[in-house]
């Protein structure tokens, strides 16, 4: 057996016969009822747990002792093992909550405890933060620019008596770094989460009890523009919403029972003529060693030049602990070759587009000014190409102190590139003067897919990497240009296949948070969230991931108690786009089927209308797919009156959707193409009886007119593949997937894209849109890979992967796949091999769930598992004939199928 506490999944130890994994130990949460969760983890086919019993504890002591002080479960009849919600003794600010758990199984056998796993609170109350904002106003420098000098901030204390914990909470707007007595205090980069800052604050908490000493002690934090100082007036003009400030709050508890709170005050000193000259995302950060203060954040500095830091305005929004794993550096990339294409400028390639920046290495003078550059791609000349960056400088500049080998990375800035352009550097620098660093969400990789077609490994390997340089607290549409905005349409239903990528449960939730903080009083979801672009459009395609999101993420981790806190906003903006409704079709729209394949290689967007899905066929289908969830989400909830209400408005809707656009005499709808035929099939809209029809003019658009390449934008894109592959066409959309011609991203691959582009002509298009790192034409493929081709799906009705749906379905000429993802259940494989007819099936399910397995076969007598016949198998249950697959019920454990497949 093993232990996790959510969201955080764990590593392995032994206990007994059953394994036991328990996480990284979450500090600083907010919330009173935190869920817990833990992997039954065993060898043993069809085991499973009965019950459980846990102790949560205010000491380690206290719960080796096997006493839960906080809340001692009892033994609990009941299989839960994941989003167990916390029901013990109220906790207050800054506890340390220790506990463990052990479990009964189906014989009634009762596991040895679990290794001991901890989380901590952090502030609960907003009447508990006693600190005060401090900074230095005004913001705005008279030459109105974005690149602010970096403050620094710094404060003495004296401890007169032992410490025996010592926890910090703080929150620097927009990104901070936190040091004690010299120290850098965490690893997280920049911190904290982005957030629409006068609706809601995130802070960060760290225990720093060994970072303190008995007698003095001194805190430094530095802080940086961030979102938060963003005056850019470029079209959309930005939100900003101020100057830099801090809010700190220490907390200090001593051996003798005492306790004493330093926080932030206008007693604290603040410096902004340090070495970051001006700091900015977009543009850069400009950093003079010269300039160093050398040991400001230990006891003992000289700040007598340093002035006293204001008292500045609270920015507005609630305190929240993230509750999402930190930005960090999460690789080191090392570039892969040199060229000088002019005297004194250096061009090195990374080999990998990412988002990130670069660590430099330089010995010189003092006063020399070494320039970084940064670009996803080169031009013929050798020379940067920067024409798709629009106004973002991408330029860090480091002017040397002089003396010993000098190393410096910046800190508040992020460049999203391939291509680093060096010049000012003194001589000929090296391969290792820079190296890259890559930052993102530092999430846990969730899932492994690889298949016997390289182009679809390749394809596999650009999502990744496309899907990791936009996790950054939010997902972002883009790192390199001037934008890097959280648009809404491009993930709706796109989020779902890359959770199979990252462990991202926690960053989703925290996003659709952020559109419930975004959300008007009239109900209305902004396009862009957090709304620092604030677009308010009443359109239902890019506002709909508020509703289409929590109905992933129940699917895959069974996440009630977000679709509970969501619930309210769904139900509001559910209900202000029926308002909106004009004889029951759903009108506005902005973005169309956003970038749809263009005839002609410069253009960005389409000109031909038959090329175009109408946008109130877009709305309508997508309003219509909303309510559905809405009645579904009510269900799960209890509340019999909007299910009703929320059905009965989608059957109006579907009514109103045919007579206006289904045209039956050619089965087809609206002007056909192909969204708006995926659309209607997708969310199950067309009329019984014409669906094999309807489907059958999508084929035929794909497979003749576009000679098997998609016509589709980033709407219609998110629901193809799968739509296909549900009506047996799963030939078609792996003909999509392997395409290496204009439109398809193999078209990308073949062209040397170690990401995935914004445009399906991302090479030729006009610069204006053609980012080299965009994920929003990813559409399905990643969810089709694994629930449909590998055949790994979570069961709505049994949510988490408790119960997974396997249907592996071989595809064009695929000879293998393998696929695995990590549930909170635990790991979850699959992994199948074609051979003429010969088809053989290697599954694992975790202890503590169940599957449904189909194996293609001619025949139930065609199946073997382990070698003996599939239906007397241990564990395995031959439950019907279905298509041309024979469909078992299997327990946990690994099995081992094999058919003739007949064909
Ligand atoms: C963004 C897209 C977004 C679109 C909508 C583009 O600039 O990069 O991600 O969905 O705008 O207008």
């Amino acid at each position: 057996m093993a232990v996790l506490l959510w969201p955080w999944l764990a590593r392995a130890a032994t206990v007994g016969d059953l394994r036991c994994e328990h996480l990284v130990d979450p500090q600083g949460i907010d919330t009173v009822n935190p869920r817990l969760g833990w992997v039954v983890d065993s060898d043993v086919r069809g085991d499973a747990q009965t019950a459980y019993q846990v102790l949560v504890a205010s000491s380690p002591h206290v719960l080796d002792r096997g006493t839960g002080d906080l809340w001692d479960s009892g033994k609990v009849d009941s299989p839960e093992s994941i989003q167990v919600s916390y029901q013990g003794q109220p906790l207050g600010s800054m506890r340390t909550c220790y506990w463990k758990v052990c479990i009964w199984d189906q014989r009634g056998n009762a596991s040895a405890w679990s290794r001991p796993a901890q989380w901590s609170t952090g502030i609960l109350e907003q009447g508990d933060w006693k600190a005060k904002w401090i900074g230095l106003d005004p913001a705005a420098p008279a030459d109105g620019s974005r690149r602010l000098a970096a403050r620094w901030l710094r404060k003495e204390f004296a401890a007169d008596k032992k410490i025996s914990r010592a926890t910090v909470c703080y929150s620097g707007l927009g990104w901070s770094e936190l040091y004690l007595n010299g120290e850098r205090i965490g690893n997280e980069v920049l911190s904290p989460a982005l957030s629409d800052y006068s609706k809601r604050v995130f802070y960060v908490t760290h225990d720093v009890s060994s970072a303190l000493v008995q007698g003095k002690n001194a805190i430094g934090v530095v802080l940086g523009n961030g979102r938060f100082f963003a005056p850019r007036l470029d079209k959309p003009k930005t939100v900003t919403y101020g100057a830099p400030k801090l809010l700190l709050q220490l907390h200090l508890e001593y051996e003798d029972g005492s306790v004493e709170d330093v926080t932030s005050d206008t007693t604290w000193k603040l410096s902004a003529d340090g070495p970051i000259v001006a700091n900015n995302e977009y543009d850069g950060e400009e950093y003079d060693a010269r300039r160093e203060f050398a040991d400001w954040s230990s006891p003992g500095f000289h700040d007598a030049s340093w002035q006293r830091a204001h008292a500045v305005e609270a920015p507005g929004g609630v305190m929240s602990a993230p509750m999402i794993d930190p930005i960090r550096v999460t690789a080191a990339i090392k570039p892969v070759s040199v060229a000088e294409p002019s005297p004194g400028m250096f061009v090195y390639d990374m080999g990998q587009n990412f988002a990130g920046w670069c660590l430099l290495r330089v010995k010189g003078p003092p006063g020399q000014r070494v320039s970084l550059r940064f670009a996803e791609r080169l031009r013929d000349d050798g020379t940067l190409y920067v024409d798709n960056l629009r106004s973002a400088k991408v330029t860090d500049l480091y002017t040397l102190k002089g003396g010993d080998r000098e190393t410096h990375e910046p800190r508040f800035t992020l460049h999203g590139f391939r291509y680093v352009e060096v010049t000012g550097y003194p001589g000929k620098p090296g391969m290792d003067a820079i190296e890259g660093r890559v930052v993102n969400d530092d999430l846990e990789r969730a899932g492994e897919f690889a298949c016997s077609n390289p182009l679809i490994n390749q394809i596999y390997r650009n999502v990744v990497w496309g899907v990791r340089s936009n996790y950054r607290s939010i997902p972002t549409d883009c790192p390199q240009r001037d934008e890097r905005q959280g648009w809404l349409g491009d993930r709706s239903a796109e989020s779902r296949g890359e959770a199979y990528l990252f462990r991202n449960n926690a960053l989703y939730a925290k996003w659709v948070q952020d559109m419930a903080d975004a959300q008007r009083a009239d109900g209305a979801v902004p396009d862009v969230c957090p709304a620092y672009w604030p677009f308010y459009n009443d359109g239902v395609t890019w506002p709909s991931s508020i509703a289409i999101i929590p109905g992933a993420l129940m699917d895959q981790d069974a996440d009630r108690y977000l679709l509970a806190r969501a619930y309210p906003a769904i139900a509001k903006w559910l209900n202000h786009q029926i308002g909106l409704l004009k004889d029951d079709i759903a009108m506005r729209d902005t973005y169309g089927d956003w970038c749809e394949p263009p005839e002609s290689p410069e253009l960005i967007h389409s000109k031909d209308p038959a090329r175009k899905t109408a946008g109130p066929l877009l709305s309508t289908t997508y309003l219509y797919h909303c309510l559905e969830l809405g009645a579904r989400y009510a269900k799960i909830l209890g509340n019999a009156e909007d299910e009703k209400l929320f059905a009965a408005e989608a059957d109006r809707i579907k009514q109103a959707f045919n007579a206006r656009f289904y045209r039956k005499d050619l089965g087809q709808y609206d002007n056909g193409s192909a969204t708006s035929y995926i659309l209607p099939l997708a969310f199950d809209m067309v009329p019984e009886g014409e669906r094999q029809r309807v489907m059958g003019r999508l084929v035929e658009k794909i497979m003749k007119e576009n000679n098997g390449h998609g016509s589709h934008g980033l709407v219609g894109g998110q629901w193809v593949n799968r739509v296909l592959t549900r009506y047996g066409h799963g030939d078609v959309a792996y003909a999509m997937a392997t395409q290496t011609t204009y439109p398809s991203l193999g078209y990308m691959a073949a062209r040397g894209a170690t990401t995935v582009w914004e445009l399906w002509n991302g090479d030729t298009a006009d610069p204006s849109m053609n980012s080299g790192n965009h994920v929003m034409l990813v559409g399905d493929l990643i969810t089709w890979l694994y629930e449909d081709v590998a055949g790994i799906a979570p069961d709505a009705d049994q949510p988490g992967f408790r119960h997974v749906l396997m249907r592996p379905t071989p595809v064009g000429d695929l000879k293998s796949v393998r696929a695995a993802y990590r549930s909170f259940y635990g790991l979850i494989s699959s992994e199948w091999k074609l051979d003429g007819e010969a088809f053989t099936l290697d599954v694992t399910v975790p202890a503590n769930a169940t599957a449904t397995v189909y194996v293609p076969a001619a025949g139930e007598a065609a199946v073997t598992e382990s070698a003996g016949p599939a239906s007397q198998a241990d564990g395995v249950r031959f439950l019907r004939l279905e298509g041309a697959a024979a469909v078992y019920e299997i327990g946990s454990g690994s099995y081992h199928f094999r058919s003739t497949t007949g064909r």
